[in-house]
């Protein structure tokens, strides 16, 4: 499995440039589901089984990034974000562009004490020589690091939602059979706003949804308050920004968790939300839930996932979906 994530966190994929990631899961998808497809937004669609109770499970392959808006007579680029950058997390860090160029963020200035405002960034790419790197407005870039493993913990850019799309692949590997007809959907710009996993709902026309997207803990010092921890197993959301979970979603899943001795926990998180909203929100409304990977410092390049929990949550996803799905 350690393969797998950091194959897919250390591709490149900002939102509405997933096509790297999409081809990566489906050499790993190929062979598993009895049938594999791209809608007309770049979802790939993964069905296993048919006939019965219709689930859609979704993984976001995008990953938050920035776009060129313009290049001063330096070669200096200032960007606009793709998704929620934060500032903050930005400076001194490296991104990269489609083509392989690499840059550096930094700011306007030398007062480096506060946080800069987005608009007082930019990207260095020079080389020191006399070459053209190759990129100008609209072109996309994205955080670059490699994956890092520090015993149980893995470090890196892009969990979100790479770790979501493993958990993904990891419980079609596991599940080889189900009674339901199970469409496993790695979406596409889930970080400008649920794009793709709407229209695809839309079409899939689901009876229920599932998520599977990383969540914030409370376990760092002084940190949030909130119950979730790395270590502690699979989160079960209860509720988020945009999304209350059905109870009986909810219950189903603690029991399936407490019947198979799934390490779990409740997952209910303030802002933020995933692809089940957006689920939920679509057709006549489809009941939806979430199994989150708990995951530290979101939305920078050392998001730190447990590799129990995400292990838990493949379980908990295949006792889900192996089970009749009802209160
Ligand atoms: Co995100
Ligand atoms: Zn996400």
């Amino acid at each position: 499995m350690k393969d797998t994530i950091k194959k897919l966190v250390e591709a490149w994929g900002p939102s509405g440039y997933e096509h790297e990631v999409r081809a990566l899961i489906r050499e790993e998808v190929e062979g598993l589901a009895d049938e594999i497809r791209v809608d007309p937004l770049g979802n790939l669609i993964c069905r296993m089984g048919s006939g019965g109770t219709k689930i859609m499970i979704a993984a976001h392959m995008d990953e938050i990034g920035l776009m060129v808006t313009h290049v001063d007579d330096d070669g200096f680029l200032r960007f606009a974000p793709i998704g929620g950058l934060m500032p903050k997390a930005l400076f001194a860090n490296r991104v990269r562009f489609e083509n392989g160029t690499l840059g550096t963020i930094s700011a306007d200035g030398t007062e480096w004490a506060k946080a800069p405002a987005l608009d007082d960034c930019y990207i260095d790419v020079s080389t020191g020589a006399n070459t053209d790197a190759g990129v100008g407005v609209g072109d996309p870039a994205a955080f670059w690091r490699e994956m890092e493993v520090r015993g149980n913990r893995a470090i890196a850019k892009s969990m979100d939602d790479r770790i979501g799309c493993v958990v993904g692949i990891e419980a079609m590997r596991k599940l080889k059979r189900t009674k339901h007809e199970v469409h496993f959907v790695f979406t596409v710009q889930e970080e400008v706003g649920l794009r793709g996993a709407r229209p695809a709902a839309f079409g899939l026309e689901p009876d229920f949804g599932i998520s599977l997207d990383v969540t914030g803990t409370g376990d760092t010092p002084k940190g949030h308050k909130m119950d979730v921890a790395l270590g502690k197993g699979a989160a079960i959301k209860v509720r988020d920004g945009g999304h209350i979970v059905p109870p009986f979603i909810k219950n189903l899943m603690v029991k399936r968790a407490e019947e198979a001795k799934i390490p779990y926990q409740l997952e209910v998180l303030p802002g933020g939300t995933t692809d089940a909203a957006g689920i939920q929100l679509s057709r006549a409304g489809i009941p939806s839930g979430c199994i989150s990977i708990p995951t530290r410092y979101l939305h920078t390049v050392s998001e730190t996932v447990d590799l129990n929990d995400v292990s838990a949550c493949v379980k908990l996803l295949v006792a889900v979906l192996s089970k009749p799905f009802e209160a």
